[in-house]
């Protein structure tokens, strides 16, 4: 039997140096086929954009994190899931946080929630880990704050900013963060941050300095149509085979090719039918 990775058991990791392996998921079959090889799945906000097709992550709400934080927690056993607190289910107050990430943690039986942020955010992380609610810190490139940072280019490139994103680590960690997602952050500037703070840096987009890394399960198996970013690296084409498989059955259905003999449930006896 395997036993669950909890989100005290990831320090580990950071301390023998071994990196986190760590995908999103939104669906029970696609959790499943994860869970043997994954130390962390992330039910991201990014279900908004990569399931409902909204063009960012604001769509996201705390209904649909419910119910595909069911699905996924359903469907594995091993990997430590982690379910995104989306956009304007935190910001208001620790109060607010508390109520929302109870809730997630209650109903879909996840470990732990994310929610994205630095400094600005420590007495909310600080709130909820003194009550027994786990989270993950992600600062960086943070997705919902889109309008507010006018795009999604990359974090860390100028000393001031640098020095702000390094400040926000400290600050998460010491507020009782177990991990920090660094998305888009310069290399330099990641690896001061691995270096300096004791819980696992989570990257994407942030290099290999990170003590694990990230990406969207769709992205790296080429499922994401279009424009991808630099840190993405697709492991497969599967957008491709499915193109070619409906293909196939679309031309054997116009042939009346499909379904053949082997797919029909065809009667020994003769039935008759009045
Ligand atoms: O929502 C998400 O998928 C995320 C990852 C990109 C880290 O937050």
């Amino acid at each position: 039997m395997t036993t669950r990775i909890y989100p005290s058991n990831l320090a580990a990791f950071k301390e023998r140096g071994e990196p986190l392996v760590c995908l999103t998921a939104y669906t029970a079959p696609m959790a499943q086929y994860l869970d043997p090889h994954c130390d962390l799945m992330l039910v991201g906000d990014s279900v908004a954009m990569v399931v409902y097709g909204m063009d960012s992550t604001l769509g996201a709400d705390l209904e649909m994190m419910r119910r595909h934080g069911q699905a996924v927690v359903r469907a594995t056993s091993k990997s430590c899931i982690v379910v995104d607190m989306p956009y304007g289910s935190y910001e208001e107050s620790p109060e607010q946080a508390f109520r929302n990430a109870s809730m997630l943690l209650k109903e879909t039986g996840c470990q732990a929630v994310k929610l994205e942020g630095g400094s600005e955010m420590a007495a909310t992380i600080s709130f909820l880990a003194q009550r027994g609610v786990p989270v993950i810190g992600h600062i960086g490139l943070v997705p919902q704050s889109v309008n507010a940072l006018g795009g999604y280019g990359s974090r860390g490139k100028d000393a001031d900013e640098a020095k702000r994103i390094l400040h926000d680590a400290q600050a998460l960690e010491t507020a009782g963060a177990f991990a920090i997602v660094l998305e888009g952050v310069q290399e330099t500037v990641a690896r001061r941050i691995a270096d300096e703070i004791n819980i696992p840096t989570i990257g994407i987009g942030a290099s290999v300095v990170c003590d694990g890394q990230i990406l969207v399960t769709d992205d790296m198996l080429g499922l994401t149509p279009g424009k991808k970013p630099k840190f993405v690296k697709e492991y497969a084409q599967m957008g491709e085979q499915i193109e070619e498989a409906v293909v196939s059955y679309a031309k054997e259905v116009k042939a009346r090719e499909f379904p053949s003999e082997k797919y029909v449930y065809a009667s020994n006896k003769k039935v008759k039918i009045a």
